[in-house]
């Protein structure tokens, strides 16, 4: 079955084919195209809702139309497009495409699926009524998907990178743990129909927490990505390290608290964090190096408490695998110490991250979800909800 997918939760405008056999576990993806307009956000360090929703208005119809004649070429497309459509494989116009593009989505395309929430509600409400508009016009039946359950099927999406690194598939029961921009929150998915709810955080979301203090800092937004780097430029020394580097790091530097690190239930929060960093700074003169301290000890913060709580939700419902989703599970540091957490605890547990093309916000997921999750509704009974949770 092939599906063409739609995915607008925040200001990115997606759409993908992905493609799934009867007899497969896993989803292929035959096109993603994702055009973004995160540089006029970074005019303003976050999204202003009604311009993200005014740029895809203009960028879902041209989207869609590439990831169906793109489709065609049986490969996946992952780079940005960024409002330009001109690919050197397809010397189309636009108008070319456009009929092909019909063309396949008539002939074949078997469903479509699209994000309904939660997000914003007009960016969803431009994919929403996009994707029931082409469910009537072309008659194929339309899925609805959950935004922040659709994270966590990336992971069933096997692209070159799982094939090439021989990287496990992933299987019912596991733990599953979404850290987006909007969410964190620690799932237990016993199987396609069934999950629980096991906590998330009482304000901030990491990632939310990530962009806030990057904007303190003055850094790019999203500020995780620059995080992520800043942070690698700190190595802290080892017992075999030079006397000079481990008198260097013993010097003062940043260092904040990992909220809720001790309490026994799975919930989160990083709203303080910002207050922290905030008033760390207000006494410091920034220097390029600071800044890199902070990035390191912010993720180190972070990361501490999302690993051990999620290691230990696997622990209590002895379960062998967790699923990262969301874009801050895109940081190569957070899943290099997940890793490291189940060695040093001595557990037989794996890790499993989506490819970071997919860890991010991109239709593929959406399509994979549906793919896993085949319940089709009528067109007619499908809304924006930018409120959805889980329920
Ligand atoms: O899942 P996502 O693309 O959108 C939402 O559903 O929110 O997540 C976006 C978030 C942003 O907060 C961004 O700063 C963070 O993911 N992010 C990262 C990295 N790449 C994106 N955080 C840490 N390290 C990264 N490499
Ligand atoms: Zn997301």
């Amino acid at each position: 079955m092939k599906i063409l997918s739609i995915e607008t939760s925040c200001d990115e405008t997606g759409a993908s084919v992905v493609e799934k056999k009867d007899n497969e576990k896993f989803v292929r993806v035959l096109s993603n195209v994702t055009a973004t307009s995160s540089k006029l956000h970074a005019k303003t360090g976050g999204i202003i809702p009604e311009f993200a929703a005014r740029e895809q208005i203009k960028a879902i119809i041209p989207v869609i139309v590439e990831t169906l004649v793109e489709s065609k070429n049986n490969h996946a497309a992952m780079q940005p497009c960024n409002h330009s459509f001109k690919t050197k494989k397809t010397e189309l116009d636009f108008e070319d495409k456009f009929k092909l593009a019909n063309t396949i989505l008539k002939d074949h395309i078997d469903a479509i699926a699209v994000t309904n929430g939660p997000g914003l509600i007009g960016s969803l409400l431009v994919g929403v009524e996009t994707a029931k508009t082409l469910s009537f016009a072309f008659k194929k039946p339309l899925i609805p998907v959950h935004h922040l359950l659709a994270h966590i099927y990336a992971n069933f999406i096997r692209d070159n990178s799982s094939i090439i690194n021989h990287k496990s598939s992933i299987q019912f029961p596991f733990i599953g743990l979404i850290v987006s921009g909007g969410h964190t929150d620690l799932l237990l998915f016993e199987s396609v129909s069934k999950f629980k709810w096991l906590g998330g955080t009482r304000d901030d979301a990491a990632g939310e927490a990530l962009d806030k203090i990057g904007r303190l800092l003055g850094l790019s937004y999203p500020a995780g990505p620059e995080i992520e780097r800043r942070a690698a430029k700190i190595q802290k020394p080892t017992a075999n390290s030079h006397p000079f580097d481990k008198l260097r790091a013993s010097l003062p530097t940043a260092k904040f608290q990992s909220p809720l690190i001790n309490s026994k239930d799975f919930d989160f929060s990083f709203s303080g964090l910002k207050t922290e960093v905030a008033r760390f700074i207000s006494k410091k003169h920034l220097t390029d190096r600071l800044i890199n301290e902070i990035c390191y000890a912010l993720q180190e913060a972070i990361f501490a408490v999302l690993i051990k709580k999620t290691v230990r939700a696997a622990k209590l419902y002895n379960i062998n695998k967790i699923a990262l989703g969301g874009g801050v599970s895109a940081n190569q540091t957070l899943r290099k110490q997940f890793q490291e957490s189940v060695i040093s605890n001595k557990l037989q547990v794996q890790i499993i991250s989506p490819a970071k093309e997919f860890a991010t916000d991109n239709a593929a997921m959406i399509g994979a979800y549906a793919l896993l999750n085949y319940k089709p509704i009528d067109w007619h009974k499908i809304n924006a909800l930018p409120d959805l949770y889980f329920s």
